[in-house]
């Protein structure tokens, strides 16, 4: 089945071979570059703008109730379409593709897609680094037909050990036993380096930093601290809710020792350090107090095909229109060059200087629908 299907993506990506960028549009490197001199680097995918969870920081649900409008079916992008587009992206210098949501295992047969992307050629000639990022309730259950149709390896979130904690965060009852079940499972079918994502909010789950670093350390996983975001409109975010990484990393090397390491490569999210007995790494995201625009190299492409410069935007390029209009290749990757080397975003870098009232007064779209 799975060999089927990469055939048929083998074949499609035969018709749809991205042209070559008009040279117009290329810098001294041959890629592309952004205003602030920024490569394109990642692209983040988010096939669905639905999720089984509830998570008080991104879908809380006195917003994302029964009323909710979520896309319509026609509305998405098609996996063809999305293959096509992301065919354009990796001919434009992208290396690695991140499949996001809400929940990206909701999308019916995702297994397809994947095997469309898996067999990419970056423009350095390397295969694509192939990743998604979930909440692992489906996974137990699709990690093998994930990795037989080409995905490289997951990122998974979890915010606590504690089951209650975990639960008060979900809003939907999903088990720490049931998500360290699918991470397991993950790592046997050969989904890694697997990093365990946790959104630190405070009053809420910082008390399981610890328990989680004394859990995940010595282990193959890699656990993330992610500082609380002001993304959306919705999770009703304040400063006094974030725990700094500064203290997450003061906290844990009170009982642990840590050594700064180096980044893996420029424009990682996370900062990493080492615990000094040699039991492994944590990353930390610090997106609120130390803010890694300059090196930003991620473009996100919604459900509905809008491209997005930013997490934090408030609207984004319709490419979707392009397609469904009849655009050539060549069209649409001229189109994508445009607006890269158009970008100046860089909201992490300018939120301190902004009034709260400023910060709540823009549309900016949620994590759910643009994707982490
Ligand atoms: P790796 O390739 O495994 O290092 O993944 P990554 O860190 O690029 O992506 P991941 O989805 O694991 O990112 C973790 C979290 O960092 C996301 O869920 C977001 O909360 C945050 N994040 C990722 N990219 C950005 C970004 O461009 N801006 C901001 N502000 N936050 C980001
Ligand atoms: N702040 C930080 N990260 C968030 N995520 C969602 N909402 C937020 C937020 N408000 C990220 C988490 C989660 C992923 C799916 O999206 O990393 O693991
Ligand atoms: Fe769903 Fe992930 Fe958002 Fe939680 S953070 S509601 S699991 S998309
Ligand atoms: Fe990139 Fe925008 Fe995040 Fe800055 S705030 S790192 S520009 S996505």
């Amino acid at each position: 089945m799975a060999e089927k299907i990469i055939m048929m993506a083998e074949q499609r990506a035969d018709t749809h071979r991205a042209p070559a960028i008009p040279p117009t549009l290329e810098t001294p490197t041959g890629l592309l570059s952004d205003r602030l001199a920024r490569p394109l680097h990642d692209l983040r995918i988010s096939v669905t703008d639905r999720c089984n969870f509830r998570c008080v920081y991104c879908m809380p649900k006195a917003v994302f109730n029964s009323d909710y409008q979520y896309l319509p079916h026609n509305d998405l992008l098609s996996f063809e379409e999305i293959a096509r587009i992301a065919q354009l992206f990796v001919a434009h210098g992208v290396e690695k593709i991140r499949l996001t949501g809400g929940e990206p295992l909701l999308r019916k047969n995702i297994e397809r897609l994947i095997a469309m992307l898996a067999g990419m050629k970056t423009v350095s000639g390397k295969l694509l680094d192939l990743t998604l990022t979930t909440n692992a309730s489906l996974l137990a259950r699709k990690a093998q037909s994930l990795k037989d149709a080409g995905l490289q390896r997951v990122t998974i979130s979890l915010d606590a050990l504690d089951n209650h904690t975990f639960q008060r965060m979900n809003d939907v009852d999903f088990s720490v036993d049931d998500v360290l079940k699918g991470i397991d499972i993950a790592h046997q079918v050969g989904l890694g380096p697997i990093k365990i994502n946790m959104v630190v909010k405070g009053g809420m789950n910082d008390q399981e930093i610890l328990p989680m670093a004394r859990y995940f350390r010595g282990t193959p996983y890699i656990l993330r601290f992610i500082e609380y975001m002001d993304v959306g409109a919705s999770n009703g975010w304040k400063m006094n809710e974030v725990i700094p990484s500064a203290e997450v990393v003061s906290r844990i090397s009170a009982e642990l020792p840590l050594t700064p390491i180096a980044a893996n490569y420029t424009g990682e999210t996370a900062t990493r350090y080492r615990y000094a007995d040699g039991s492994g790494e944590i990353g930390l995201i610090s997106s609120v107090s130390h803010a890694f625009c300059s090196d930003c190299t991620r473009a996100r492409l919604s459900t509905e095909g809008k491209l997005y410069t930013c997490l934090f935007a408030t609207s984004g390029h319709d490419l979707r229109a392009l397609v469904r209009e009849g655009r050539s290749d060549a069209e649409i990757s001229t189109a994508l060059a445009h607006l890269w080397r158009a970008r100046e975003d860089r909201y992490s870098e300018l939120r301190t200087s902004q009034t709260e009232a400023l910060r709540r007064s823009a549309n900016k779209v949620e994590m759910s629908y643009i994707g982490g």
